[in-house]
């Protein structure tokens, strides 16, 4: 088993600031210790693998390494009474991909507290379609619905709308028969927001007034990935008792507001983290998105690649020019 060769996406030094990416042999021996070994079927794409890959040091310290926040696969072999051979497992976030060798590789090794059962109503595709976006999407919607926004209090806003996260969120919400209101910077895939449900599209730049402390009611609901200016002006238009849900920041980490949306109109902010979150939560999220949740256009929001077509991709994305979700096909 140790001796097994396999195939994987290494991200290596080459100076201080300079990193190059490429496809490697590599052995299982070199693998990280974990009790599970797991044949990876598919791999995502999500912004945080972008700045791996890119050698962002609030991502990954340590080089050569393999970028990869998600895996699903089969057991091939496992320590932990946890898992057996053969079980079909998704593997997102914890530490995968940042300094613990990703998913962009045909096998990982893991601890077994990190191992999900693949749910029954989903295949490894599907399930790599949704990955750390569409678990951060689902685990956004679900703070909307615990804090009483209902499809009938009016639109939500979505930001970052044809990013992974963002689409997924778009798709979601619309499936559960809200009024999505899409945010972009892209003009042109209007068609495809549409398409995944959203009923309007909006010009992001709309969504940079910082000056009043409050604007017009308008949000019942808002999922924001950008932060900044974004994340302010869509608290200071959010409806009385309305929830903004940010999970983001491809925009800017910081934001300014005023107290009022809170003491005026009951506004609540609620911050969203799918790395760490509690293991109860991650299974009921990903029960919800292999039913409830799961959107009929799964599929138009997906584009599959094969691991050599993963660098261009990832570049593309922390250029902005990216949209829907990519799955890596490692089979
Ligand atoms: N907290 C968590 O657990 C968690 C989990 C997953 C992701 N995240 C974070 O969520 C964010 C989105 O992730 P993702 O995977 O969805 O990324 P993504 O696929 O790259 O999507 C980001 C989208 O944001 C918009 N955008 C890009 N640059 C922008 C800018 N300068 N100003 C305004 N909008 C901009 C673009 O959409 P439009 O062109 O449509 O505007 C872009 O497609 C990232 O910051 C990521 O790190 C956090």
């Amino acid at each position: 088993m140790e001796q097994r060769n396999f195939k994987a996406l290494v991200v290596e030094k080459i100076a201080d600031t300079q990193f190059q990416r490429c496809i490697k042999q590599r052995s299982v021996s070199e693998l990280p210790p974990g009790d599970v070994l797991i044949r990876v079927q598919y791999s995502s794409l999500n912004f945080k693998d972008a700045l791996s890959a890119t050698g962002n040091p609030g991502v990954t310290r340590n080089f050569p390494h393999t970028p990869g926040i998600d895996a699903v696969g089969v057991v091939a072999h496992s320590d932990s009474k946890l898992w057996q051979a053969g079980d079909q497992v998704i593997v997102t976030s914890y530490d995968l991909g940042m300094n613990t060798d990703g998913g962009l590789s045909e096998y990982i090794r893991v601890p077994a507290q990190w191992v999900v059962a693949l749910p029954s109503n989903l295949t490894p595709a599907q399930a790599m379609s949704y990955g750390t976006a569409g678990l951060t999407a689902a685990l956004m919607i679900t703070a909307l619905i615990d804090n009483g926004v209902q499809p009938q209090d009016g639109e939500i806003l979505v930001t970052g709308a044809t990013g992974g996260v963002g689409s997924v969120a778009v798709a979601i919400l619309a499936t559960l028969g809200y009024n999505v209101c899409a945010a972009t910077g892209k003009a042109s895939q209007t068609a495809y927001l549409k398409q995944l449900g959203a009923t309007s599209v909006i010009d992001r730049n709309e969504l940079t007034e910082n000056k009043r402390p409050m604007l017009k009611e308008r949000w019942a609901g808002v999922v924001d990935v950008v932060g900044g200016e974004t994340l302010s002006c869509a608290i200071k238009a959010t409806k009385y008792t309305g929830t903004v849900t940010c999970s983001g920041m491809v925009s800017d980490v910081s934001f300014t507001t005023s107290i009022f949306p809170f003491i005026l109109r009951g506004v609540k902010l609620i911050g969203i983290d799918s790395v760490e979150c509690k293991m109860e939560n991650r299974l009921s999220a990903w029960q919800q998105m292999a039913n409830q949740f799961k959107p009929t256009c799964l599929s138009n929001l997906t584009s599959e690649i094969k691991l050599e077509q993963a660098e261009a991709q990832l570049l593309a994305m922390l250029d902005g020019k990216s949209h829907g979700r990519f799955i890596v096909n490692l089979q």
